[in-house]
């Protein structure tokens, strides 16, 4: 039996339905998590929950301590985590409101504490990273949106920007060039942190609005708001069905 863990970002900071047994301030040899590890029950399910920007949402992208976050998630016990990401359509085949279940990353983060391979260490480690994502629990997350009906994209490639600012057009152009789907800040280097400490990892996406320019108007944050509200039930309904099938 897996041990599951949520990790929720921007629009789920709490789980609502969640029972909490106990609630945990870890602190980790890189320093504290983001929020309180939350244990408890979600659709009859024992589950782990950790809020990726602080509960209440208080951390922006770039200072997320994902090297806490991801070791505490290890040490407590989980073996699979489902990230759940807020993220802007830069394929035109991706509208505001659905999911999309992507395979592949790029990273253009930078400056951000990405590995646990560093400092006094025996040997150099490389870990594979050719598909990022663990690809049962890609399938089980595709299978359980289509479940409910959902509208999910079940491939596409997430690229990672550093934020808090959103993209220019000509970054968007260029990210779209060079293949990407879909555009968010936390997807690195958590995934590649999981990969590392050796926990299967995937990543439920909800499109919350167009990238800089794929749209007629400008990025307004009533408008992410007002997705991630809309949105919020249907991931809810979709993490609560992987964890039960
Ligand atoms: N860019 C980067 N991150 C995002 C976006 C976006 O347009 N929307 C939600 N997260």
């Amino acid at each position: 039996m897996n041990t599951y863990a949520i990790i929720g970002g921007t629009g789920l900071t709490r789980l609502d339905g969640l029972v909490i047994r106990n609630a945990e301030l870890v602190e980790t040899p890189y320093g504290p998590t983001s929020s309180a590890l939350l244990y408890g029950k979600y659709a009859g399910r024992d589950v782990m929950f950790l809020a990726r920007h602080g509960h209440p949402h208080r951390i922006p992208p770039h200072a997320v301590n994902y090297r806490a976050n991801i070791w505490a998630l290890r040490q407590a016990g989980a073996d699979r985590v489902v990230a759940v990401n807020a993220v802007g359509a830069i394929n035109d085949s991706l509208v505001t409101g659905q999911f999309c279940v992507p395979d592949q990353i790029i990273d253009y983060t930078w400056g951000r504490n990405h590995t646990f391979f560093e400092g006094d260490l025996e040997q150099v480690t490389h870990v594979d990273f050719s598909q990022p994502y663990d690809a049962d629990l890609r399938r089980r997350l595709i299978a359980a949106a289509a479940a409910h009906g959902f509208t999910c994209q079940s491939h596409g490639v997430y690229g990672c920007t550093q934020g808090p600012r959103l993209e220019t057009v000509a970054e968007i152009r260029r990210m779209a060039r060079d293949g990407c789907d879909l555009v968010g800040m936390t997807g690195m280097p958590e995934a590649a942190l999981a990969r590392e400490i050796g926990l299967d990892y995937a990543c439920l996406a909800l499109v919350v609005n167009p990238a800089a320019g794929r749209s007629s108007g400008i990025i307004t944050m009533r408008q992410i708001e007002q997705a991630l509200a809309d949105g919020m039930e249907r991931t809810r309904k979709v993490l609560a069905r992987v964890l039960t099938v």
